[in-house]
C-alpha cells in the first residue's frame, strides 16, 4: 500500500527525457591535479565523476541529491598533463527515490585531437525533499531509443547486486 501511494505520487510528477538531463562537463588537466608521473590523480578523477552524475541526478530530479553509492570504478588509459578530460553523464533509470547515472570519461589531446576511453562509472543518488530531508519520489525516465533501453534494463541488475551489498541477500 504503502509502495502503491509513493507510485501514484511519483507519476503525478511528470515522466521526463533522458536527453533532457544528460549532461557533459570538460577540464584541462593541471599539474595541481597530477602524480609524479604527469598522469591524473584517480582520486581527482573520481571527484569529477561525482560532479557530473550529480548534475544529470540534479536536473532529472529537480531536487537536492546524495550520492547513495557508486559502483567500481577501473582506469583503463591515463589522462596526461595538458590533456583534457571530458565527463558525460545520463540518468540510466529511476527506481523510486533513487535514481542511477551512467558517467563515462574520456581523454582528448589537444594536439593530436585523439580521444580516449578512460573510465566507465555509476552513480547511485537519492532525492531529498528541502523541507524534510527525507527521502522524496523522483520523477519517471522516459527512455526511447534502443541505447536508452539497454542501459535500463542493465541498471535494473546492478541494483540488485548493489541492494544485496547494502542490505544483504534477501
Ligand atoms: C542514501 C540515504 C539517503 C539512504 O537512506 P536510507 O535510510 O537507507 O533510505 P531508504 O532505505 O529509504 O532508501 C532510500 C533509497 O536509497 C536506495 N539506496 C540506499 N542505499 C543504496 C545503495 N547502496 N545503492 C543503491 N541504492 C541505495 C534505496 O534502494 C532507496 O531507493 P528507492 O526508493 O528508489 O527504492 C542515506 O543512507 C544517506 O543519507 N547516506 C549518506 C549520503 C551521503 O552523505 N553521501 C555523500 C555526500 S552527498
Amino acid at each position: 500500500m504503502k509502495r502503491k501511494k509513493a507510485e501514484d505520487a511519483r507519476a503525478d510528477l511528470g515522466g521526463k527525457p533522458v536527453g533532457a538531463s544528460r549532461s557533459e562537463m570538460t577540464e584541462i588537466v593541471l599539474p595541481a591535479q597530477t602524480n609524479p608521473l604527469g598522469k591524473l590523480l584517480g582520486g581527482h578523477v573520481m571527484h569529477l565523476v561525482d560532479m557530473a552524475a550529480a548534475m544529470a541526478a540534479h536536473r532529472h530530479s529537480g531536487s537536492y541529491v546524495v550520492t547513495a553509492s557508486v559502483d567500481h570504478i577501473d582506469f583503463r588509459n591515463p589522462v596526461s598533463l595538458g590533456e583534457i578530460v571530458i565527463l558525460k553523464s545520463q540518468v540510466n533509470r529511476v527506481f523510486h527515490t533513487s535514481l542511477e547515472v551512467g558517467v563515462e570519461v574520456y581523454s582528448e589531446n589537444v594536439l593530436t585531437g585523439e580521444k580516449k576511453h578512460t573510465t566507465t562509472a555509476y552513480v547511485t543518488f537519492v532525492a531529498i525533499d528541502e523541507h524534510t530531508r527525507l527521502p522524496k519520489p523522483v520523477p519517471p525516465l522516459i527512455v526511447n531509443t534502443e541505447e536508452e533501453k539497454k542501459r535500463f534494463r542493465e541498471a535494473g541488475k546492478r541494483r540488485k547486486l548493489r541492494l544485496a551489498l547494502r542490505y544483504g541477500k534477501k
